[in-house]
């Protein structure tokens, strides 16, 4: 594969495009990663979920949402009883992104070049799995999906419906609760962060 191109997926399942994914040359983020950490879930999945990049943990171990966001996220499902096996989780940019400060890898944001390379494995995602619902976790995950004049704060915990008449809203990402300096604040983002969650709450899945 060369710079700046993918392979073609030999079909349009979701095994096909993860394959076809784990190749990417699309943009230079695939050379620092270990690995494309391509969405999962089941192929039948009625909610989409959408991250902004994968972090250290899913970087090493190739899954989505593994790390301590990740957990943040999964807590907040089972606060509302919902069942994130059931979802499929992915993510707006597949290879993690960081600048390296001693030991540790800082994450740092995908500039809009790299997420519009990216941009074709959450559209082959979403026609492949068809979701009735799309949650967005933070704002670059919104804007991936609403266009870039989407207001997180603004607009978050709102349904809305794609041009195709999916509908989606998006919350905070779960790393924005967890960077609050103080315990109230904390708590009152993560106790946010759970009501929109609970929008899910309010369709049938
Ligand atoms: N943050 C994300 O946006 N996605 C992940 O998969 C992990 C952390």
């Amino acid at each position: 594969v060369r710079a700046g191109e993918a392979p073609e997926p030999e079909d349009d399942s979701l095994a096909a495009l993860r394959a076809a994914a784990a190749g990417c040359r699309r943009c230079p983020l695939w050379k620092p990663a270990t690995q494309t950490v391509f969405g999962e879930g089941p192929e039948d999945a009625r909610v989409l979920v959408v991250g902004e990049q994968p972090g250290d943990a899913e970087d090493l171990s190739g899954r989505p949402f593994v790390g301590p966001a990740g957990k943040l996220f999964d807590r907040a499902l089972e606060e509302l009883g919902l069942d994130r096996s059931r979802f499929y989780v992915t993510n707006a940019v597949k290879h993690f992104k960081f600048e390296r400060r001693g030991k540790f890898r800082m994450h740092r944001s995908p500039d809009p070049s790299e997420r519009a390379a990216c941009r074709i494995w959450l559209d082959r995602e979403l026609e492949t799995i068809r979701p009735d619902v799309v949650v967005c976790l933070g704002a670059i995950a919104a804007k991936a999906v609403f266009g870039g004049k989407f207001r997180l704060m603004e607009d978050r915990g709102l349904w809305r419906k794609l041009a195709d008449g999916t509908r989606a809203f998006a919350t905070v990402h779960p790393s924005y609760v967890l960077r609050q300096r103080d315990d109230d604040s904390r708590h009152e983002a993560y106790a946010n962060f759970v009501d929109d969650l609970s929008l899910l709450k309010r369709i049938r899945l």
